[in-house]
């Protein structure tokens, strides 16, 4: 199994997991850490909507509470037409732990993929390298 393969199958899993009872849009994601490690979310839906969060967040999350830092890859999984690409939000999330090459991948369930890089889907990004007195 490729790396892709791999990280694709752990999104699957966790999108099983997903809690999507308003949208019926359920979203798998998995973070492969530098250190290799594979940290996974699903989304998270409430019935105060805007309460609700993303699969990459809550992946994200996991990989931080873990205490990793830096995200090496990150798959996403939708059942859509074309592969799900994360939300504007969640690109500045990825952002956050990674860089303008970070290797974001999209999947369908019917079996497309699309993979791109952070810079492409968020250019020019706002970043913690904006904020050098930042304490990262
Ligand atoms: N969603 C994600 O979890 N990740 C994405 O990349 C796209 C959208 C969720 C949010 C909401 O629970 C549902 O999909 C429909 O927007």
């Amino acid at each position: 199994m490729s790396g892709i393969d791999e990280l694709f199958a752990a999104a699957a899993q966790a999108r099983r997991q997903a809690y999507a009872p308003y949208s019926r849009f359920a979203v798998g994601a998995a973070v492969r850490g530098e250190s290799g490690r594979l940290y996974l979310g699903c989304n998270v839906e409430n019935a105060a909507y805007p309460s609700g969060s993303c699969a990459e967040q809550n992946a994200i999350g996991a990989m931080i509470v873990a205490g990793e830092r830096r995200i090496a890859e990150i798959a996403v999984l939708g059942d859509a037409p074309a592969p799900v690409t994360p939300c504007g939000a969640c690109r500045q999330r990825i952002r956050e732990f990674g860089d303008a090459a970070t290797k974001i991948h999209a999947g369908a369930v019917s079996g497309a993929r699309r993979s791109f890089t952070l810079d492409e889907l968020l250019p020019e990004a706002f970043g913690p390298d904006a904020l050098p007195g930042a304490n990262t």
